[in-house]
Order: structure tokens, then sequence, then C-alpha cells
């Protein structure tokens, strides 16, 4: 296998295999979990200190990187910029080079991709991308475990549609999909279309995994015998002062019963929260026999430990 990639900032920073991998070690973690044998990586993080910096609110990604390093015999030292002299404008470089001196890997939560990658550039730590405006690769982890579950195992060949923004959430679907082998189908509304250079990139991933993308803004069509129907908010975190306007053009593209009922008959229902039923998504599907979301939320954990493993645990 190729040596894994420095930092994780995009999706496709893994090739094919290391994100197989990364899967396959995320359910041996989830099968694991409270054994004290050396299948559950207990001390894969001992004596290291992992920065968790949010310049967005968190639930999930900030819960579950804290417990994953904890779990694997680390410290998880959470920090808002507000705390930290960078909510006060110390610079993104500066940052980077001090907490390296300190920490051994940073996952970071903020705005432009540029940031991470800025931070990266000048980070010796390992840097994660715990969602930016441009992509949310952790997620994608999880989301991928997710669904091989309810396929059986089995990740290539699969549909996935995705309903809704073109997003950071589908950004880094449609990549991680594409080099998993899955069809990332993506619904969205005229003027919210997934960004073209993330298209093109997973067109030639996928066609390298034998598998291929749709963009359309026809939701039924998206939807059709697809395996597992995906939406996220309308506004993302930084887009508040849109989401009134959102509400209006996303309408038709909310995941309804009937909408859902063009998926295959065993599709599953993904969201990776927080949820707005009514919006969005209806609650007879997100709270129906067919939601796997709580799953996929646990699975950020399972997910991020193998991620710190390879990242970090022959370091
Ligand atoms: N799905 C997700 O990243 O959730 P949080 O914003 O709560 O971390
Ligand atoms: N697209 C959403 C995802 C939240 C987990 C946002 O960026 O706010």
């Amino acid at each position: 296998m190729a040596e894994f990639p420095p930092h994780f900032l995009r999706a496709d920073d893994l090739d094919a295999e290391q994100l197989t991998d990364l899967l396959d070690l995320a359910d041996r973690l989830q099968a694991a979990r409270g054994s004290t044998g050396p299948e559950a990586h207990g001390d894969a993080l001992a004596g290291r200190t992992v920065a968790l910096v949010f310049e967005k609110p968190s639930t999930r990604t900030r819960v579950s990187f804290e417990v994953a390093v904890a779990e694997l015999g680390g410290h998880p030292l959470p920090l808002s910029s507000a705390e930290l002299q960078l909510g006060r404008g110390e610079t993104i470089a500066d940052t980077a080079a001090v907490l390296s001196r300190f920490v051994h890997a940073i996952v970071i939560r903020t705005f432009g991709q540029e940031r991470i990658d800025e931070l990266a550039a000048n980070a010796t730590a390992p840097v994660v991308n715990a969602l930016t405006d441009l992509e949310h690769p952790c997620q994608a982890l999880a989301d991928l475990q997710t669904l091989r579950a309810a396929r059986g195992g089995q990740l290539a060949g699969s549909v996935l549609a995705y309903v809704g923004d073109g997003n950071n959430v589908a950004h880094s679907l449609l990549l991680a999909g594409a080099l998993a082998g899955v069809e990332v189908r993506v619904a969205h509304p005229a003027g919210y279309a997934p960004d073209a250079a993330i298209v093109a990139r997973a067109e030639a991933l996928a066609a390298a995994s034998g598998t291929e993308v749709a963009v359309t803004t026809d939701a039924v069509a998206a939807v059709g015998g697809a395996h597992a129907v995906y939406t996220d908010v309308w506004a993302s975190m930084g887009q508040e002062a849109e989401a009134e306007a959102r509400l209006e053009v996303f309408e038709p593209y909310r995941v309804t019963p009937e909408l859902f009922s063009h998926a295959a008959a065993d599709a599953v229902f993904l969201h990776c929260l927080p949820a707005h039923r009514g919006e969005e998504v209806d609650a007879e599907v997100i709270d129906g026999p067919a939601s796997r979301v709580f799953d996929q939320a646990e699975n950020r954990l399972h997910a991020q430990k193998a991620l710190l493993v390879r990242l970090l645990g022959d370091r």
C-alpha cells in the first residue's frame, strides 16, 4: 500500500486501497470497542496530544474526535478559535508552527479550504479536516462505513443519491464514493450545483474505479433505484443570512416519503446531521425504518479512530 498521506485535508488525499483499509480498520475497531486486547489499539496514541480546533459549532465531530483520541490512549485538547489568539488575528501560519511544537496532530474545523491548506503548509504535525466550506472528508469515511454495512459489506456497484445543496458534504461524498466504486448522483436546485472542479475530479476517480458520477436538477431521476438517499441542511454554517431565501428554492428537494419511494426497496436514508425535520427531510423518513442516521453518527468515532491510527499510529 502507498505511504499514508501526511495530512487528511480532502477525501481524495487517500487512494482507493487506503480508503478500503481505513473502512476495514473502522469495522474492526467498532467490533473491538471496550476490549483491552491489541485489536482495540488502546495505546496507539499513548503519550500523544491531538489539538481539536473549532472555528464553527460541532456536536458529533467534536465529541467523536475527543472520545476517539481518549480511547486510543492519547490526550485530546479541544480549543475554540475564540479562546486562541487565532480569534484575535494571530496568523494561521504562526498558529500552525506553534501548535506543532506542542501537539502531535491538529484537527480543525474552519471556513475556507485555503485556511486549512495554509495550516497544513506551516505545520509539522499532521492536519485533519474536521469540515471546511469545501469538504467534510471525515464525514464521508463514516458515510461509506455505514453504506458498506447496509450493502452487506460491498460498496462497489452501490448507488448513492444525494439530494440538496452541492456543499461540503456533497463534495466529500462525490470524491470518496467515486474512489470506492459507488455511483454518486447529486440532485440540486439550479444555482446550487457542486463545485465543477470537484465533480471533474470525481468523474476521473469514478472512471478509474469503474463507476460514474451524475449531477442533475432532477431529484426523482437521481433517487430512482438508489441504494441510499442522502441529504444535508439547506443552509450550511456560515450561510445563515441565506437560510430564508433557500427555503423556497430547495422546497422541491425535500426528501419526502414520496421521493424516497423511488429508491430501491431496501434503500437506506442517510444524513450527516444536524437535521431540520420538515425542511430537507420529512420526519417519516429520518425517523422511519430505513433511516441509519444514528449508526452513521456513531461511525464517525470508528472511522476517525482508524484515520488517527493510520495517520499517527506508526509515526
Ligand atoms: N455531522 C457533523 O459534522 O456534525 P457536527 O457539526 O455536530 O460535528
Ligand atoms: N453542510 C453542513 C454540514 C454540517 C455537519 C455545514 O457545513 O454546516
